[in-house]
């Protein structure tokens, strides 16, 4: 494929030599150049303490904001960084939930990430809003006439999982975006599964908000996650709560929340996996999503090409629009045992359960599937290793 020079991509890539690594969707395996920023920072904390540390390096952290901004068309104001995926959702929806009240609805996808299920769950409980799954379409992606049809003047908020952790599918975020512009309503995407893997526009997708993790297809530390706020936003929403980086305790008890989107992150943070999560971010915008984009995707069709042919092996991928994750059940095969068995051969995949996407796999019948996740640095040759690997599976 042409567009990366994979070879050069892999020896900057140590896990390369160690593990055919097809879990990019639980984290992918970072560069050299990003576990050196960590490591050097973690270094420089030891030789001159911390807080020394972090003011020799202030430049370098405040830069990380403008690369996150780019990687999502934003503006750097408008990005908070913080540790996971789920926190940065959390902190928009949380914040968008201060003013809800019983009987609103919040309107969310049948393959939603459970800890955004589990948030609304909460809601529903502590405040009586209604938790409304909008139903896919025939191929499997939410379904944006269904998801029109259901909008009514209780709706308080959409959020969708752009990727859903539990297969290829890739969710019409711009066109459920354009819904949400017509109707009003706030439009939360979790990206989480998109960040390095997918070019992302913020603008051209309509949301307001968007989370994302950095261990994932942006190959940046574990521990590391953002949230965007569209600008107007910002000052509409109260945090859940708020320290004395995200607000100012002023005199007269005042309490004064920052203007940026920085009053959505908390003050103590890891400055390290903070530069590495730059150093990864600018590594993937200097590769460009489109060819990171177009590799992943490729490599991911291909992949689902080969084990289709395997006997007894059902792919699980829905949508019309597929990414670089593979999910497949196998005949007489537990899932947790074959990526146990793979895993001893250095192969590592993952597999995905319903306690993670409870209403699509009860809809689908399912409690378990494989599942395969390839980045631009994998080849033919570890796909092809999966597929033998596979064929040789006992089989009950
Ligand atoms: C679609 C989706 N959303 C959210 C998350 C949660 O991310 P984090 O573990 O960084 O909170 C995941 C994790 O796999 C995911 O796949």
């Amino acid at each position: 494929m042409a567009g990366l020079d994979v070879e050069r991509l892999r020896a900057a890539t140590p896990g390369c030599h160690d593990v055919v690594h097809l879990n990019n969707a639980g984290a992918a395996l970072p560069t050299r150049h990003v576990v050196d920023t960590v490591v050097e920072h973690l270094e420089l904390e030891a030789r001159v303490g911390g807080y020394m540390a972090g003011d020799l390096v202030a430049d370098r952290s405040a830069a990380v904001y403008e690369s996150v901004a780019r990687l999502v068309g934003a503006a750097a104001d408008e990005i908070a960084l913080v540790e996971s995926a789920t926190r940065a959702w959390d902190m928009a929806c949380y914040s968008l939930a201060a003013t809800f009240r019983a009987g609103d609805r919040v309107l969310t996808s049948q393959s939603e990430y459970a800890s955004n299920v589990i948030a609304f769950l909460q809601l529903a409980r502590r405040r009586d809003v209604d938790v409304v799954f909008v139903p896919d379409d025939e191929s499997g992606q939410l379904d944006v006439d269904a998801l029109r049809e259901l909008i009514d003047d209780r709706t308080r908020l959409i959020a969708m999982s752009w990727i859903p952790t539990q297969g290829g599918l890739v969710n019409p975020a711009a066109a459920v975006g354009a819904v949400a512009r017509e109707a009003g309503i706030p439009y939360l995407l979790d990206a989480c599964q998109a960040a390095g893997q997918l070019p992302i526009d913020v603008g051209a997708l309509g949301c307001d908000f968007l989370s994302a993790a950095g261990r994932k297809y942006l190959r940046a530390p574990r521990g590391t996650g953002f949230l965007y706020v569209r600008r107007p936003w910002i000052e509409l929403l109260d945090p859940p709560f708020a320290d004395v980086h995200a607000a100012r305790w002023a005199p007269g008890n005042e309490l004064v929340l920052r203007d940026d989107a920085k009053r959505f992150e908390a003050w103590e943070h890891s400055v390290a996996n903070r530069l590495g999560l730059g150093a990864a971010v600018d590594e993937a915008l200097a590769l460009g999503l489109d060819a990171i984009s177009a590799r992943v995707v490729a490599l991911g069709e291909s992949l689902r090409e080969r084990v289709a042919e395997m006997p007894g092996l059902t792919l699980r991928d829905r949508g019309t629009e597929h990414c670089g994750i593979v999910t497949f059940t196998i005949d007489g095969v537990d899932p947790h045992a074959c990526a146990a068995r793979l895993r001893e051969q250095h192969v590592n995949i993952s597999v995905s359960t319903i306690d993670f996407a409870r209403a699509d796999f009860e809809a689908r019948g399912l409690d378990a599937v494989l599942r395969a996740s390839v980045h631009y640095y994998n080849t033919d040759e570890e796909l092809a290793r999966l597929v033998e690997l596979l064929a040789t599976e006992p089989r009950t």
